[in-house]
């Protein structure tokens, strides 16, 4: 039984998991050097050692790339090679036992950082860092079993992240303390509301999902069942009877807590607003250069009709008036990981307190309850903002003199250069993203569809960040060379004011025996801004903010 004072050896695994090593030269290199090169030779007869194709795939934003496959493929080796390594070690001696208590007390950097997975020990304390989801997410789980994290996230139950684990075992539980305690591991997800079929899924857990392009611009307003979702955790069920929302008031104020009939007392506002992910066409940007992240398609945007109260009004009757000094108005969401952590995001209190802003706390969506997906009973909408901020299920708004800490405020939805990458990136010199910038991209017809001789009808939607209205959207038949406008569909937009996309078609005619097309959108809004030509300068390792040109290549019958 080991001395909790006692300094306890680290694993030395085949292959560390380090941004910086693993290429394949350090991998050669380092496979060189190791002892466990031997070892794989007397020992490998594992079905397991063969390229894997699994992706990496994580929540806080969640990933999944071709990067990661090929890290995973790395790391998977190395962890295959340390496996083997431990099995042959293994036959030689018995496993170290551990009590829980012991792997309790090593929670921190300090005292080393151990989990458990089954009866399975792990002394994770050098991949903290590296932990593709955050250190801080990794810490939850600190001294722990890892089970009730896995079930959260559980896109880390495969068996590639498996091997990458087992290179940091060192041991397994006392045979007398295998039995989980209190260990909840039931699906969090089971209460998930059901989904329309017709939805792209990108994960199930958390339910993240798009549109197919052919559904999206069908209507200007988005139908609720199909308006893009995207959730970092379980959805919460809450009963519209017993919830509150809690509004804590400024220093010698008072805080209010308001039912929904407390919030229905307030003149009601309805305005359209386009809500898009910061990481919409983020698989477009995969396709330049790795990035970590959900790979949405075009589908991460979704308009709807949204009524409920303005959130300034709600701020002025808690006493908040607008102050000279910085000031942010921080929402904190229902939904929560098993430590209690809620989602979170703020915006500035000077667009809060703005009633052209129109922020709202809404509880409607085209004319009905909010859908449990989409934040049921309350969320706040901000218009011309990204949808991070946009949150769900919201338990709490305060006045606060800085930015939320939430995660997704400062350690996601942030831009970079494209020289940043995972070793040098430092969430603290960038601000969040709040506004975003012109957007636009082809529905119709789809890449690689082979389309009829004679003409061709191109479709798509527009939009910009900040409420800048959509002036013209150019599109070109042949990569760029020259280009035609497309018509704008609907109501004109106010200016400063559009919160909502412009839907574009455009029908012309094609030269007699062309076979192919290379179609291009871009789009200009009132302020001038238009859409880089392409990804490369706008890279950046999260993959956000991609707006370049949105390029589609079809065939054409003779
Ligand atoms: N609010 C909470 N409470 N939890 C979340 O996971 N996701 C945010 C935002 N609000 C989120 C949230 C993100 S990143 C986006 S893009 C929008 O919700 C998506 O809103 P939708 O699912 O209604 O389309």
């Amino acid at each position: 039984m080991a001395n909790l004072g006692e300094v306890h050896p680290r694993p030395s695994p085949a292959l560390s998991y380090d941004h910086k090593c693993a290429t394949k030269t350090s991998l050669s290199s380092r496979l060189k050097s190791t002892p466990a090169r031997l070892c794989i030779r007397a020992c490998c007869t594992n079905d397991s050692f063969q390229p894997q194709r699994s992706s990496f795939t994580f929540s806080g934003d969640n990933s999944s790339t071709r990067g990661w496959r090929v890290m995973g493929t790395l790391l998977g080796l190395g962890a295959v090679l340390a496996c083997h390594d431990q099995q042959c070690r293994a036959s030689q001696e018995s496993p170290r036992r551990y009590t829980r208590e012991e792997v309790k007390s090593h929670s921190s950097p300090e005292t080393g950082v151990w989990v458990t997975l089954g009866c399975e020990v792990f002394d994770i304390t050098e991949f903290v860092d590296i932990h593709p989801g955050g250190a801080s997410k990794l810490m939850l789980a600190a001294g722990g079993p890892l089970e009730p994290f896995w079930a959260l996230y559980a896109v880390h139950n495969q068996p590639h992240v498996r091997e990458i684990l087992a290179q940091y075992k060192i041991g397994e539980l006392s045979p007398d303390d295998k039995a989980p305690s209190i260990l909840k591991t039931s699906d969090p997800y089971a209460d998930d509301p059901i989904r329309h079929s017709a939805l792209k899924v990108n994960t199930q857990r958390p339910f993240n999902a798009e549109p197919p392009p052919e559904l999206l611009t069908e209507n200007y307003i988005t139908p609720n069942p199909i308006f893009f979702t995207r959730n970092h955790l379980p959805v919460p069920n809450v009963d519209p009877d017993t919830y509150r929302l809690n509004v804590v008031g400024p220093p010698g104020g008072q805080s209010l807590c308001l039912s929904l009939d407390d919030l229905y007392q307030f003149p009601k506002h309805e305005i359209t607003v386009t809500l898009q992910c910061a990481g919409n066409r983020r698989s477009e940007m995969t396709q330049f250069k790795e990035v970590r992240g959900l790979e949405w398609s075009l589908g991460a945007i979704s308009t709807a009709r949204w009524a409920g109260a303005r959130l300034c009004d709600v701020l002025a009757q808690a006493g908040y008036q607008l102050c000279e000094t910085e000031a942010h108005v921080c929402f904190e969401g229902l939904d929560s990981d098993p430590t209690g952590t809620a989602y979170g995001a703020s915006i500035p209190l000077a667009r809060a307190m703005d009633p052209e802003a129109e922020v709202l706390l809404a509880y409607e969506m085209n004319g009905q309850p909010l859908p449990r997906d989409h934040g049921f009973p309350v969320r706040v909408v901000v218009p011309g903002v990204v949808g991070a901020r946009h949150v769900k299920w919201l338990g709490k708004v305060s006045v606060e003199p800085e930015e939320s800490f939430s995660h997704w405020q400062r350690r996601d939805y942030k831009g970079f250069s494209p020289s940043v990458d995972w070793d040098t990136v430092d969430f603290d010199s960038a601000p969040s993203i709040q506004e975003l910038p012109i957007q636009s991209a082809i529905t119709q017809p789809k890449e690689g569809e082979t389309i009829g001789s004679g003409e061709v009808t191109v479709k798509g939607y527009a939009w910009s960040g900040g409420g800048r209205a959509v002036v013209r959207v150019d599109v070109s038949l042949d990569g760029g060379l020259t280009w035609q406008v497309a018509e704008l569909e609907g109501e004109e937009q106010r200016a400063r004011k559009a919160w909502a996309w412009r839907l574009w078609h455009l029908q012309a005619p094609l030269p007699a025996g062309i076979k192919e097309l290379n179609i291009v959108c871009k789009a200009v809004d009132e302020s001038y801004n238009v859409q880089p030509d392409t990804v490369a300068p706008i890279w950046n390792l999260r993959g956000v903010l991609n707006n370049a040109w949105h390029r589609v290549h079809v065939h054409v019958t003779p």
